[in-house]
């Protein structure tokens, strides 16, 4: 890559005008059918997934925050429209967490030093480090990496079998729902900033943060009394997420995409695996009947519709929702 191009404005005009629909979910988390290990019954890998979960929250929030921000500032009528969307969308993310990480609170594993980890890095480090520009542009990378997340996650299907029951539909839910609104926070970035450089340095600060903050979340996790596995299984569990064949290295040419300076999310491939498990997730019968309450989308796509706001589905996607 030229150097003149880091500090070129990306192209814009590549939007993509899905509609995002903001679905109410109620998951009824139980307790008793919940196994401590969320993932492959192994203490390492299900650690690493459990941090994630109690530090996600807070990120959901920044991207809510950082968005809403600048939501008045957004011309493009569709854009806001898909604005509602995003911030719906992870609204309910943050929310089905929180409820997921206090079951695990409530089993012993303490997750609230992660959880206030989180609350310090997006709610009082990033926003007073970072002007609007870099707070959007990290809004992106982290957009960027739950879509690489969800892709990566759908690739093979025996990926999502291998989380605990209590755990398969909640995320598989979270995922399907990134790949949704995976243009949304760059869309926005392109029509009020634009600058490469910005979204470059940004995407490359999020594994420099987020690897001591895990580092530490794992361990504190590993900790709990009666958690710990053999070490031959835990070095497992790390390989099949850090190793050189693992879930995190086949996501490095996704990431390295993101460095092309004309880069557009909708060029990441996710079309099949978003409507193969739209399918399996919210068709009459499907992994969430009955627990999609009611789904909403955003009227201002509609051109007789008020802008900003939101309108209950008429035609039911599944037999639970009104
Ligand atoms: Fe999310
Ligand atoms: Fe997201």
């Amino acid at each position: 890559m030229k150097l003149r191009n880091l500090f070129k404005r990306s192209k814009k005009g590549q939007s993509d005008n899905t509609e995002i629909p903001i679905r109410h979910v109620q998951f009824n988390f139980d307790e008793a059918t919940m196994s401590k290990y969320c993932w492959d019954d192994n203490a390492f890998s299900s650690a690493f997934l459990l941090s994630f979960s109690a530090f996600i929250p807070h990120g959901e929030h920044f991207v809510i925050d950082t968005i809403r921000a600048c939501r008045e500032d957004i011309k493009d009528p569709a854009l806001k429209a898909r604005v509602a969307g995003l911030i719906g969308q992870e609204a309910m993310h943050s929310k089905a967490h929180e409820e997921f990480n206090a079951v695990y609170q409530e089993k012993g594993i303490d997750l609230r030093r992660i959880d206030q980890l989180g609350e310090w890095f997006f709610k009082r480090h990033l926003p007073t480090i970072l002007p609007r520009s870099g707070q959007l542009a990290v809004a992106c990378a982290i957009e960027h990496f739950t879509a690489l997340m969800a892709q990566r996650s759908f690739s093979e299907l025996a990926l999502m079998d291998k989380l605990d029951v209590g755990a398969k539909e909640f995320l598989t839910w979270h995922l399907v729902e990134e790949m949704e609104h995976k243009s949304v926070a760059f869309d926005v970035y392109q029509e009020l900033v634009g600058s490469y450089w910005i979204r470059a340095v940004a995407m490359q600060l999020i594994p420099i943060y987020t690897s001591s903050i895990f580092a530490y979340s794992v361990q504190s996790i590993l900790r709990t009394p009666g958690y710990r596995q053999s070490l031959p299984k835990m070095v497992g569990g790390f390989r099949f997420w850090f190793g050189l064949k693992g879930y995190f290295s086949k996501m490095q040419p996704g990431i390295l995409r993101y460095f092309h300076v004309d880069y557009h999310p909708s060029q990441l491939e996710t079309d099949a695996a978003l409507h193969e498990w739209q399918h399996r997730l919210f068709s009459p019968g499907g992994m969430l009947e009955g627990i999609v309450i009611k789904t909403l989308v955003s009227k201002e796509n509609q051109q007789e519709a008020p802008k900003g706001n939101l309108q209950e589905v008429s035609q039911p996607k599944c037999r639970s929702q009104i």
